[in-house]
């Protein structure tokens, strides 16, 4: 046991399969080709552009320029290699260590992008949530958002943006859910309801959700 803690990995999450993978990028790639072209987001672009040269062309593209490496992955617990609060605890759960391995079906229900972040919300099932930890779904300590609510897919961040912001930015969006702001509801697009919250904050809601298949491992570096 004293030696398991030296092997813990930096995170444990579902890495999806590379067709899934390479499924989920042309999404999210057509995604941003489509909201990138419409007149509403066009009108509210000023929160992507550089505040002294807000004429620039703006490409989502290369604006969300980080994109993770390899295949696409949903982060259930980052124990930092064991440093992490609450990592032995996790790692140590029997259902952690009989998951190993094992292969799941993620369901994607929405796509989202920010100023910083665009991702890819995952809605897991009651099995699922047996591994999801109990203390990441919150941004401030008094936060009560339902379990999983961070669960999410990374798919790029902007410049200068490290890839844990993608959750954060995510659970910014549940909390104004939850505090009843549906965001505008913008139109009827490719693949389903795109609504607006404000600030740069676009969700798009999948008419039809995304079933992604994924192996729960850790990720070692
Ligand atoms: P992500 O799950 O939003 O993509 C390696 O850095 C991976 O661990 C990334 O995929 C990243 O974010 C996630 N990650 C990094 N730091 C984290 C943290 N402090 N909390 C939760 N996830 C983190």
């Amino acid at each position: 046991p004293s030696l398991e803690k030296d092997f813990l990995p930096l995170y444990y999450g579902w890495f999806l399969s590379k067709k899934s993978s390479e499924n989920l990028r042309k999404t999210g790639q057509a995604f941003l080709d489509e909201l990138g072209s419409l007149k509403v987001f066009k009108k509210e672009s000023k929160y992507f552009l550089p505040a002294e040269d807000p004429k620039v062309k703006l490409d989502l593209t290369s604006y969300f320029a980080k994109r993770p490496p390899g295949v696409l992955h949903c982060t259930t617990k980052f124990t930092d290699f064991g440093k992490a609060m609450g990592a032995d605890e996790y790692a140590q759960q029997e259902v952690v260590k009989a998951s190993y391995g094992k292969a799941f079906t993620l369901t994607i229900s929405a796509l989202f992008l920010t100023t910083k972040t665009a991702g890819a919300r995952v809605e897991l099932s009651e099995q699922e949530l047996l591994l999801w930890p109990g203390d990441v779904d919150k941004v401030l300590p008094t936060d009560n958002l339902p379990k999983g609510s961070r669960a999410h897919v990374t798919l790029g961040c902007a410049s200068g943006i490290e890839p844990v912001q993608t959750g954060i930015d995510l659970l910014e969006f549940v909390k104004l859910e939850k505090a009843g702001n549906k965001g505008d509801e913008i139109e009827e697009v490719g693949g389903g309801k795109l609504q607006y919250f404000g600030n740069g904050m676009w969700m798009l809601l999948l008419s039809k959700k995304i079933e992604v298949k994924a192996i729960f491992s850790g990720y070692y570096g």
